[in-house]
């Protein structure tokens, strides 16, 4: 099949890249030319693991293009995806929809022949018919069905995720674009991917709850953590002896400084101000989008303890800034406001990251970024592990001890045990006494 991506951003070039792995035909089309420039010569915009190779191989083979010119890709198109931002409005915190209504209004322009125009996009439920309503007020005689296909896919093992995916959630109940979509996803069902057909609308808002319910859990075990503090209990344990509970389940359940992200912020948000509007509103997501806005600079001021109080004229050590590890996604990381807040108290800061350096410098452009983590922390009052990389989970703690002007360690994300830091001499604090 001939598939076009418009928007080749994270889900984009990923979905892309997969389908044409897959064996359809795809170009991926973006109105950012650097980014198509640096796709044509075969450099990857994004840190993705895996997906270099797999860009390169479906390039070469003559599965996958790139290109700035919606014209043809879409004309021959069986299936246009539209994978466009759509991130929280200034202003008002609503899904930011106008890069998709544009996205419709120039597919509509060029199609050609029945063509099924597909939202990736998180987007809004009743989105969708806006998207229809756009393109049949532009050119009533064209012939298309507009279908909801949410992806899952996260970030850092994007390529399994969508090769493998948990689910297929599709939206429509136009036979036609149905057939479409199975002949698209057919080669998962080798994997026993169950493909769910839903109304457009069902489907939209399965995506939004699906990420609600996931912050949800994050948010509960990190007041948790919080109450275990406070008791002398130990949060990974109460979450090993909550998650082995099949109907609760042990994924996302590790306490930490707070959700981030490309997506749980916003789509939190999102989906609340929709619920708002319809006066159907979900009071448990308000309070996990509160409650985990509080958590960042929380988590700063539990540095400012562990460090006597005061973080003034102090010199803080910061490893990891992506919102998690094996991405360069910068997008509402946790980093940012535990940083901020820690300048704002007056802290120098000094930071590394393995993959994020480059995406965090406009965000955070007056901290000082170094080498590798040891640089970081030389001489430096204190040490905080904000993002989980692996290469961080066995650091040469010796030299960390003698790299530091005092052993303070803050662990946000639990990768230290707490009693042997305790016996290596460390001042440590984790989140919630693991
Ligand atoms: N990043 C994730 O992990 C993830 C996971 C699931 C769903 N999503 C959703 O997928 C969507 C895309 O997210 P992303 O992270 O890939 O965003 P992104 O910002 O990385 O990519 C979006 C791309 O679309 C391009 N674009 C914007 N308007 C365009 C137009 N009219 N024509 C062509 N290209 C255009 C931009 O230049 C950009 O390259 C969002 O709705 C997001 O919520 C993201």
């Amino acid at each position: 099949m001939r598939v076009t991506m418009i928007g080749s951003g994270y889900v984009g070039l990923v979905s892309g890249a997969c389908f044409a792995d897959f064996g359809h035909v795809v170009t991926c089309v973006d109105t950012d030319a650097a980014k198509i420039e640096a796709l044509n010569r075969g450099e990857i915009p994004i840190f993705e693991p895996g997906l270099d190779d797999l860009v390169a191989k479906n390039a070469r083979e003559g599965r996958l293009y790139f290109t700035t010119e919606l014209d043809e890709a879409v004309a021959r198109a069986d299936a246009i995806f539209i994978a466009v931002g759509t991130p929280a409005r200034r202003g008002d915190g609503h899904a930011d929809l106008s890069y998709v209504y544009q996205a419709a209004r120039d597919v509509v322009a060029k199609l050609d022949g029945f063509t099924v125009v597909v939202t990736k996009s998180t987007v809004p439920v009743g989105t969708g018919d806006e998207v229809e309503r756009i393109m049949r007020e532009t050119r009533p005689e064209a012939d298309f069905a507009v279908v909801s296909n949410p992806e899952f896919l996260r970030e850092g093992a994007a390529i399994a995720d969508f090769k493998r995916p948990d689910r297929i959630v599709i939206g429509t109940e136009d036979a036609r674009a149905r057939a479409v979509m199975e002949e698209l996803y057919r080669p998962l069902y080798l994997n026993a991917a169950p493909l769910l057909f839903t109304s457009r609308r069902t489907s939209e808002l399965t995506k939004y709850a699906a990420n609600a319910f996931l912050a949800t859990k994050i948010t509960f075990i990190n007041e948790m953590a919080d109450l275990c503090e406070q008791v002398g209990a130990n949060v990974q344990e109460v979450a090993r002896g909550i998650g082995l509970d099949n109907r609760i389940g042990s994924k996302f359940l590790h306490a930490g400084p707070g959700y981030g992200g490309s997506c749980f912020p916003k789509d939190t948000l999102a989906l609340m101000k929709t619920a708002q509007d319809l006066a159907a509103p979900l009071r448990i997501v308000e309070t996990v989008v509160a409650i985990n806005d509080q958590r960042k600079r929380a988590m700063a001021r539990k540095v400012i303890t562990a460090c006597g109080g005061s973080v003034r004229g102090k010199r803080i050590a910061i490893l990891g800034l992506a919102f998690k590890p094996n991405t360069d996604d910068m997008r509402e990381a946790p980093s940012i406001a535990i940083i901020t807040a820690l300048q704002d108290a007056g802290a120098e800061i000094v930071a590394y990251d393995p993959e994020s350096m480059g995406p965090a410098q406009s965000l955070l452009p007056d901290i000082k970024y170094a080498a590798d983590a040891y640089s970081c922390l030389e001489g430096a009052d204190a040490l905080v592990i904000v993002t989980e990389w692996d290469a961080f989970r066995a650091l040469d703690l010796a030299r960390v001890k003698t790299g530091l002007r005092e052993p303070v360690v803050v662990d946000l994300r639990n990768i230290y045990r707490s009693e042997d830091m305790r016996r290596r001499g460390f001042q440590y604090t984790n989140v919630g006494n693991a």
